[in-house]
């Protein structure tokens, strides 16, 4: 068995964000499972198996025996991952109880009701990006923003306390801050969203949260009810915000895909897809193998670690056999890996769907000589952040 390899959390090759780091390249065509040492913001350092084919990567995440939940310390001291309510710390029974509770907030239905929602924040951003400019940092002033209100507006967060929440959540994500700063924010988050859960219990609102609670308000505890709010509030919002500031740099280095994407209404949908299989934001996914298995005749050990990469699945020729580096908006859709696969695919995928489609045509309508304002390799990235993104994006137009 080779020696686990160094793979640092999300990096991905200098200057190139659209693309495996090339520790996963090379380590795609071990004949053996590679073992590799990686680290997260939750776990911290640890040693994998690492997968990275997209049928194996399915393969695991269908199976029950690779758990998710392991990690979840429930007398532990509470952090952003480590707290009740948060649908990925369960499995099994368990997990499906609390899955089924939040499932039907989410439904197709009240998702298509909130594209009015959607469009307004949307509108409203670019009005005062275009105020503000010419010239800004698109992360501060519509990617990040934009995700962060379509949230408050499913947590039924009243207008006058998004900015707290946007400060709040622009500390917790970002991994320059000490620890100690870490806690301290987390402990106030998790206050304010205590707040708001007993509010929406004398109250409940016609949002996502107040749903949850006049459906099974009796059967969840506050810490329950603030453990998914902060779950939908942290897995909400850095996801789609680095899809629309990595799709947007992506678009920008290649302007007839841009140009399809700003005229062609019909091609939003596609592109969005496309766009999720490119850049694969997610982090790579973690499970623990809860008996001895295998996979493709290879061993897993009781115990062990599995890093399922899906950024490497979606470049792999086994996904994509024409050019999966290249950006195709009008490429046939493929059943990509971006929102994960089985009991834990994403919940918010519809969502996450209609954002995209919505926020990348109005900006690149609304502005249309919309262009890098720095060289392309100046554009810095959030290497170490939990969701991988540019960290900073100099517009101008
Ligand atoms: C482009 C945006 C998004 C991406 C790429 C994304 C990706 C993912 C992935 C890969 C998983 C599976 C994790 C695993 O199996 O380990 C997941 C789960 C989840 N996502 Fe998303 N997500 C996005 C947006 C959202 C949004 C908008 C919400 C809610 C508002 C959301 C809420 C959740 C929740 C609650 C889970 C856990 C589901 C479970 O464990 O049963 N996500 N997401």
């Amino acid at each position: 068995m080779t020696a686990a390899a160094p793979m640092p959390h999300n990096r991905r090759p200098d200057r190139c964000p659209f693309r495996p780091h090339p520790v996963l390249e090379r380590l795609r065509d071990d004949p053996e499972l590679p073992r590799v040492r990686t680290s997260n913001p939750q776990l911290g350092e640890f040693d994998a198996v690492l997968v990275t084919r997209p049928d194996e990567v399915r393969q695991v995440l269908a199976d029950p025996r690779y758990e998710a939940g392991f990690a979840f310390d429930r007398t532990g001291p509470r952090t952003v991952m480590n707290q009740p309510g948060i649908l990925l710390n369960y499995d099994g029974d368990e997990h499906t109880h609390y899955r089924r509770m939040l499932s039907g907030a989410f439904t197709v239905k009240r998702v298509r009701s909130l594209a009015p929602a959607i469009r307004r924040v949307v509108d409203d951003r670019l009005d005062a990006l275009e105020q503000a400019g010419p010239g800004a940092d698109l992360i501060e002033r519509f990617a990040g923003p934009v995700p962060l209100l379509v949230i408050c507006e499913l947590l039924g967060v009243p207008v006058e306390d998004r900015d707290g929440i946007q400060r709040r959540s622009a500390i917790g994500t970002d991994v320059a801050n000490s620890l100690q700063t870490q806690l301290e924010n987390f402990a106030a988050m998790a206050a304010y969203m205590g707040d708001l859960v007993r509010r929406q219990r004398a109250e409940p609102g016609d949002d996502i949260l107040g749903d949850l609670i006049r459906r099974h308000g009796g059967e969840l505890s506050d810490d329950e009810l603030i453990g998914m709010g902060n779950s939908i509030l942290v897995a909400g919002h850095e996801t789609v915000s680095s899809m629309i500031g990595l799709s947007t740099l992506a678009l920008l280095r290649d302007p007839d895909q841009l140009a399809v994407v700003r005229d062609d209404e019909s091609a939003a949908t596609g592109a969005v897809e496309e766009l999720l299989r490119l850049l694969a934001v997610a982090p790579p996914l973690v499970r623990q193998a809860d008996s001895d298995l295998e996979l493709g005749g290879r061993p897993v050990k009781a115990g062990e670690r599995v890093l399922l990469s899906t950024l490497a699945a979606h470049h792999d020729t086994g996904l994509v056999a024409d050019e999966p580096g290249r950006l195709d908006v009008r490429r046939k859709t493929v059943a990509h890996l971006a929102f994960g696969f089985g009991a834990h695919q994403c919940i918010g995928q519809q969502l996450a769907r209609l954002e995209l489609q919505i926020a990348l045509p109005a900006l690149l309508r609304r502005l249309p000589g919309l262009r890098l304002a720095v060289d392309f390799d100046a554009v810095e990235y959030r290497d170490d952040a939990l969701v991988f993104g540019v960290a900073r994006l100099p517009v101008t137009w």
